[in-house]
């Protein structure tokens, strides 16, 4: 007989969540059970993708006999490690957490042993790592192309949790996954910013020194001109490259040369489509024995939350940090606490990512535009800009 079909959850039924539902689709996984404490948005879900059974959070849902193989964590930073930790339960094969993995490297450590516990393989969704300039990228420098790598660039905005955990984890992966070995960063925050119910820095500049004698340096919201997620330089000892999701291209003694991808750019998914199917795939084979790892295991993903957060502690503590860190919390709260840097009153902060909380929003209107065919994150955007008065 043949085997059943994998079953997923997924937990926060918000914009991001769209993207795992269609990497489900991909890999022939069937969603039964969408949980979010809000009603709007787990109906949402079960009414657009014709199915599976709302949940109000994770205790419901088991306690409703309800196991998944699967589980996907979509909801905010602050809630990976709790979510992540109540998931991991007897049964649960998998677990793909959104990234960043955590806000701390206690949190990370936390939901790895849990997962370890429970014998639940996790995965931090940095979907990247499956696109093709990316993967062209490290398959060039394996073979050498570059010489030996020296030094790389990556510049982006939005912040380290937001953007930086894309651009730090996409430099190691088209390196090879270099273990770092100490950092340097500078951060400043003057103003009350937030991104998704965490304080994050105004602006930041680190050095990562990898174990291979590889620099990368990291410039997050210092200058916006050209700021991305996932496109960054890397100098060679015979060349340079210029690598993104979607390009890679290079300069050596013969001249520049575009890597061909097999495909345009245009058609290449940075984020959901491909990239969160194979990734779903990938999650699949190493349950089932067919993969040895996964891309974008926790403990790779662990790595680049120790960067974040030596890159932090370093500004915290004035000096170059040699890794492994030792320091389990958010260093940047840890300057606010001890008034390294200002704190600010609730009327002085302010979250880059407050449009996208739900709970106070015109619903009807967003079923209008949602009809329309609009995205979650653009009818999220409009919504807020149309209460705040900005459009
Ligand atoms: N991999 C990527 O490229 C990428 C892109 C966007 C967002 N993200 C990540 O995805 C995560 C979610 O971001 P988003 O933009 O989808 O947010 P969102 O606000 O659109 O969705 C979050 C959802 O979680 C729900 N929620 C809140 N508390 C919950 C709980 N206790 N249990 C279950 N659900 C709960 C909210 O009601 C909301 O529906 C963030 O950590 C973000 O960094 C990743």
């Amino acid at each position: 007989m043949k085997n059943p079909k994998p079953t997923a959850a997924i937990v926060g039924c918000g914009d991001i969540a769209h993207y795992h539902v269609r990497g489900y689709q991909l890999a022939d996984v069937e969603v039964v059970a969408f949980v979010d404490p809000l009603a709007a948005a787990r109906e949402q879900f079960i009414e657009e993708y014709g199915g599976g059974v709302g949940f109000v959070s994770l205790e419901e849902m088991f306690a409703a006999g309800t196991t998944p193989h699967l589980v996907s964590v979509c909801a905010w930073h602050l809630l990976h490690a709790p979510l992540t930790v109540a998931a991991a339960q007897p049964g649960v094969k998998g677990i793909l957490c959104e990234k960043p993995m955590a806000v701390g490297l206690g949190e990370a450590d936390r939901m790895i042993a849990a997962c370890d516990a429970a014998g639940v393989k996790l995965a931090i969704s940095h979907q990247r790592r499956f696109t093709l300039g990316w993967e062209k990228g490290r398959e060039l420098i394996a073979s050498g192309h570059l010489g030996e790598p020296e030094f790389a660039v990556t510049k982006l905005a939005q912040g380290l949790l937001n953007c930086g955990t894309h651009a730090i984890d996409g430099v190691r992966f088209v390196l090879g996954d270099p273990q770092p070995a100490w950092v340097m960063g500078a951060v400043e925050r003057k103003t009350g910013r937030y991104e998704r119910d965490t304080p994050i820095e105004d602006g930041c500049l680190g050095l990562v020194h990898f174990d291979n004698g590889v620099q990368m340096m990291v410039e997050s919201d210092l200058d916006l001109d050209g700021a991305t997620v996932g496109k960054f330089q890397i100098r060679g000892t015979d060349g340079m490259m210029e690598v993104s999701e979607t390009h890679c291209r290079t300069l050596t003694s013969s001249g520049w040369i575009d890597h061909d991808l097999g495909m345009p750019a245009e058609q290449i998914d940075v984020i959901g489509g491909q990239a969160n199917g194979r990734q779903t795939k990938e999650l699949l084979a190493w349950i089932d024995g067919k993969a040895e790892t996964h891309r974008c295991s926790a403990q790779s993903a662990r790595v680049t939350v120790e960067i974040m957060m030596a890159l932090l502690e370093s500004a915290r503590l004035n000096e170059v940090v040699h890794l492994p860190l030792t320091q389990s919390g958010y260093p940047l709260q840890l300057m606010i606490d001890e008034g390294k840097l200002p704190s600010h009153d609730k009327d002085d902060q302010y979250d880059i990512r407050a449009f996208l909380l739900r709970q106070d929003i015109d619903e009807v209107a967003y079923a209008q535009l949602r009809a329309q065919g609009m995205g979650h994150h653009g009818i999220m955007r409009a919504l807020w800009e149309r209460r705040e008065g900005t459009s």
